[in-house]
């Protein structure tokens, strides 16, 4: 057996103790007290995929959450803060890459929280930046009047004076819409939304720059700043590359350093995605209708957790997020990502390290057997 199903079932059995305690002086608890119930959330970048590449045994270790009908039998999820697809089509995406049935409802991405604020601009103008199809996710979400940046950029002729050099510049967002250009360059932006990790950082702030600075109409006078969203704010995360890379965090620093010298008054936004706690209190929300939807046996009828396990890679988001979440989040952190380190983190300790997130499926379903072998 190895070290980790040694630990879990050593943890379980300090635990056990307790536990056969507790039920001998309240033999009459109720059944749901009694009842382990839990759920997971794995990271993507850096636990289940380096680049589009599975790594750490994942695709066996998620299909062990799976009965052998192919039903999901242990409520699980992606918390992931990276994004730039439909939570559909990202969900198609990574049954394709795992091998094992994804639903829609089992991607929670760093842009998903983007759809409460329907209420407020779903009719607005607004332009939505990042890699793949930006506004396609955010008209997904019910905004009527989404833009990408891209195409938002294209009516506005000499906007961008690197763009004759950009030989590489494709139509990459598949949400193209034909506007009137005379509407484009007299409607104020109301709102930008950075949906996911920016290709092209010179003109996306160039042209942000142009939006915030205006009131939403670039090359016209200075004006109020339009409300400005970011999905996360990731400094670096890891992909295929040995080292980690720059993520959407250091995007934003770029484009606050040069706000901040050209223009009066200092940028304000709004950065959403893990460690913020309300990511992880509506990860336990969506849990919760995934477990009820599959009625699964770790968590038959009662409507609450006992253990919620997040298994990430980045101390600083992951780690954190999962602490500061508190009662009942277990942190486990892999080495497959950010964080390669020997022991645990220091600033951010996990509740457990491990090498893969095979390891964390197997410490999580040694733990969890033993917990209902108990009861
Ligand atoms: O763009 C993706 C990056 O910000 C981190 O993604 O899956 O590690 O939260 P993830
Ligand atoms: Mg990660």
């Amino acid at each position: 057996m190895n070290h980790l199903r040694i630990f879990a079932r050593n943890s379980l059995r300090r635990r056990d103790f307790s536990l056969r305690s507790t039920s001998r002086s309240f033999c009459n608890l109720s059944p749901e007290s009694n009842r382990s119930s839990y759920g997971i959330a794995f990271d993507i970048d850096g636990v289940i995929l380096l680049g589009s590449s599975p790594v750490g045994g994942s695709p066996g270790a998620l299909r062990r959450l799976y009965d052998d009908s192919g039903a999901l039998k242990i409520p699980f999820l992606f918390l992931t803060n990276g994004g730039g697809l439909p939570e559909s089509k990202r969900a198609s995406e990574m049954s394709q890459l795992l091998g094992v049935h994804v639903s829609p409802s089992q991607v929670v991405q760093g842009h998903s929280p983007f759809r409460k604020l329907v209420n407020r601009f779903g009719n607005e103008l607004v332009v939505a930046a990042g890699k793949g199809e930006p506004a396609s996710v955010m008209s997904n979400y019910g905004f009527k009047n989404v833009i990408s940046l891209d195409e938002y950029s294209s009516y506005f002729d000499n906007i961008d004076p690197l763009a004759p050099y950009k030989k590489w510049m494709t139509g990459q967002d598949g949400h193209k819409e034909t506007r009137s250009r005379t509407n484009i360059l007299s409607d104020r932006v109301q709102a930008a939304f950075i949906v996911s990790d920016p290709v092209d950082w010179s003109r996306d702030i160039q042209v942000l720059c142009d939006i915030l600075r205006t009131g939403g109409l670039p090359g016209k006078e200075i004006g109020p700043q339009p409300h400005l969203y970011f999905a996360n704010d990731d400094l670096d995360y890891q992909t295929a590359f040995p080292t980690e890379r720059l993520g959407m965090g250091a995007f934003r620093i770029a484009l606050e350093s040069i706000f901040n010298r050209i223009h009066d008054e200092l940028l304000e936004y709004t950065s959403f995605g893990k460690p913020n706690p309300f990511v992880f209190k509506n990860a336990e929300d969506v849990l919760k209708e995934i477990a009820a939807s599959t009625r699964t046996h770790s968590n038959q009828g009662s409507n609450h957790f006992r253990t919620l396990y997040m298994i990430g890679d980045n101390p600083k988001i992951d780690i954190r997020g999962a602490r500061q979440a508190g009662n009942p989040w277990f942190s486990i952190l892999t080495r497959t990502g950010v964080f390669k380190g020997k022991d645990n983190h220091a600033e951010f300790p996990a509740d457990l390290v491990v090498d893969t997130v095979e390891e964390a499926v197997d410490f999580i379903l040694t733990r969890e057997s033993a917990k209902q072998s108990l009861l």
